[in-house]
């Protein structure tokens, strides 16, 4: 990146980092946003502490009557075309995205005071991405998501861990579980990115990029 940020590690005290500005995102949210990952995987807080699931990322779909919805998910996959996370398609938040192919992520990474946020529109990824995806699983993995109808209602948890065994005994001869029809990942291609850093007093730095026809404007948001 031009401004050589990102080569360091963060330091102890995420607030004595230097000021996020509009240079940082000269090449683009994609590259930003790749090494404010890696940062938070990376990062060791002077207690030992450290950031769980740094790429879990709040994603917020609406509901036919417009009302919103957020739930926690895997970002699987990233690059300059989007990020990609993976789900069932016959879930809640399948359904708000087959009716309005629009969402947000938040990635809340509070341990380093930063937060990334973006939105756009979602497609579905084809069918060799999430099979790609899916072989990198783990059995035990792959035989709940086929064993769960995402977010329809159960009567008891029994109910539930009989349909793991019937999966399991049904695909017990199979080296390779093959990947559920219903389900299988979403691409979201940010139009708007947001980068977020905590500052003392409350004067945090707020970076965002809007896409302008081919290109980003770039702009700092009062915080
Ligand atoms: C840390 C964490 C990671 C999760 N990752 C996923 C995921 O990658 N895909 C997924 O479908 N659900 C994931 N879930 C569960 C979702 O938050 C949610 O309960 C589920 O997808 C059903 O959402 P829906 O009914 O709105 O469709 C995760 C939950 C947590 C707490």
């Amino acid at each position: 990146m031009r401004v050589g940020y990102g080569k360091k590690p963060v330091p102890p005290r995420p607030s004595e980092h230097p000021h996020l500005d509009e240079s940082w995102l000269a090449d683009g949210w994609f590259s930003l946003f790749l090494n404010w990952l890696r940062d938070a995987t990376e990062y060791v807080a002077p207690g030992g502490g450290r950031i769980a699931e740094p790429n879990a990322m709040v994603l917020g779909t609406v509901d036919d009557r417009g009302l919103p919805a957020t739930r926690t998910v895997l970002c699987k996959g990233a690059d300059d075309r989007g990020l990609v996370f993976y789900t069932n398609y016959e879930s809640d938040k399948a359904h708000h995205l087959d009716m309005h192919p629009y969402a947000s992520v938040t990635f809340p990474w509070v341990l380093i005071e930063r937060q990334a946020h973006f939105r756009g529109q979602v497609e579905k990824v084809s069918e060799e991405e999430t099979a790609e995806y899916w072989h990198t699983r783990p059995r035990g993995s792959q035989l709940g998501a086929w064993a769960s109808h995402q977010s329809r209602r159960i009567s008891a948890r029994g109910d539930l861990e009989a349909a793991l065994e019937a999966v399991t005994r049904q695909f017990c001869d199979l080296d390779y579980v093959p990947v559920p029809p219903f389900w299988g990942g979403y691409r979201l291609k940010p139009s708007v990115a947001e980068f977020w850093q905590g500052r003392e007093n409350r004067l945090h730095n707020r970076i965002r990029c809007e896409k302008n026809g081919s290109g980003w404007e770039v702009f700092r948001l009062q915080p």
